[in-house]
């Protein structure tokens, strides 16, 4: 056998080891075996230099031909077994991202949000807009400006949580402050109508505070809606046909609005408004305690005494307000029994809404 023979029959050889490596662990180990130090043909291309000048080139072409077939078909296996590894191991690691997985609690608006925003709704129909006061207020916003004599009930400390005002230049002792958390949403009115000109149509959604103690029907903190019209010929029927509106859309067409006389300091002439009992409609049952009529709000015509305060001509203009408890409407219209649950914060009932 020639060397050029020997050479073809190591390149088939070398070829079909390369063919038949089946990792790169492998196939290094066959180039080791031709290519490296003491490999086989690197022992052939080591011995040119014994052959005789007319045979070397000749030898040497087909040597260097093998060794190139041979480093080509190294690559190339080496760059398919790497892809082959590395999609192996995508494999391996891949995260099955069909499984159902955990799922997280999705919470939800709370229902007396719900509540206000359904409210809102009604009157922004009607055109009116929103308005804001602060929390915590002075004496004259909450009592003064609405017209409370000096001397009324509801500025009684067992009413209304006081709050030091540290900054030294108000009274320090419980009760002689002048700055309280409000007891209501009206002192929104006063504000309101000192910063706009009529015509005035809004409504003012927020917290409110009293030092009550927490029962089925009261709570220390509660949500309270305030309306405010002020506009030119604005009577007590449009109170009524406003109320009307607001009772149907919230409670449905069926129900019946009933206005009872009532005193606020800030309005004259006042009511109280009930709503025909969704239960009897009006016979009288355990759920209105026999009446027939759950109250849900306070109302009035402005007390001219009041468009004085904030400096609008009670000649010119004339106006209504109400104020409501959220939680009472949502307690009434949901069947509610106990106001404390809409602050508890349980979620069992609160997922009901
Ligand atoms: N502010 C009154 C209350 O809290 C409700 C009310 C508002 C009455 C506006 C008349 C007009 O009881």
């Amino acid at each position: 056998m020639t060397i050029i023979d020997e050479l073809r029959s190591l390149e088939r050889e070398a070829l079909a080891a390369v063919a038949a490596a089946g990792t790169l662990d492998a196939l290094e180990a066959v180039r080791i075996g031709y290519l490296g130090k003491k490999g086989s043909l690197t022992a052939v291309l080591r011995g040119l230099g014994a052959l005789s000048p007319e045979e070397r080139p000749e030898v040497g072409r087909v040597s260097n031909e093998v060794r190139v077939a041979l480093e080509g078909a190294l690559d190339s296996k080496r760059t398919t077994l790497q892809h082959a590894a590395r999609a192996e191991r995508i494999a391996a690691e891949a995260v099955d991202v069909t499984l159902p997985g955990r799922r997280r609690p999705v919470g939800r608006q709370h229902v007396l949000h719900q509540i206000v925003d359904e409210i809102v709704e009604v009157f922004a129909g009607l055109g009116y807009r929103i308005a804001e006061g602060p929390e915590v207020e002075l004496d004259y916003y909450n009592f003064t400006a609405l017209n409370h004599p000096p001397d009324h009930p509801a500025r009684a400390l067992q009413d209304t949580f006081y709050v030091r005002d540290l900054s030294g230049d108000r009274a320090a002792v419980e009760g002689e402050s002048d700055v309280l958390l409000r007891t209501h949403t009206s002192p929104v009115q006063v504000h309101v109508m000192e910063s706009q000109k009529p015509p005035i149509y809004v409504l003012a959604p927020g917290k409110v505070y009293r030092r009550d103690v927490a029962d089925p029907s009261h709570l220390p903190q509660f949500t309270q809606i305030e309306g405010l019209v002020v506009d030119e010929d604005i009577t007590f029927g449009d109170l009524k046909g406003t109320l009307e509106h607001f009772v149907h859309a919230m409670f449905g067409p069926e129900r019946r609005v009933r206005l009872r006389p009532h005193f606020f300091p800030f309005t004259e002439p006042s009511a109280e408004v009930d709503v025909s009992c969704a239960i009897c409609g009006g016979q009288g049952c355990r759920t209105c305690g026999g009446e027939g009529w759950l109250e849900i709000l306070g109302c009035g015509m402005v007390d001219p005494n009041v468009f004085r305060y904030v400096g609008i001509d009670p000649e010119r203009y004339t106006g209504f307000a109400f104020g409501m408890g959220a939680e009472r409407i949502a307690g009434l219209k949901y069947g509610v029994p106990d106001l404390r649950l809409f602050v508890e914060g349980d979620t069992r009932f609160l997922h009901q809404f």
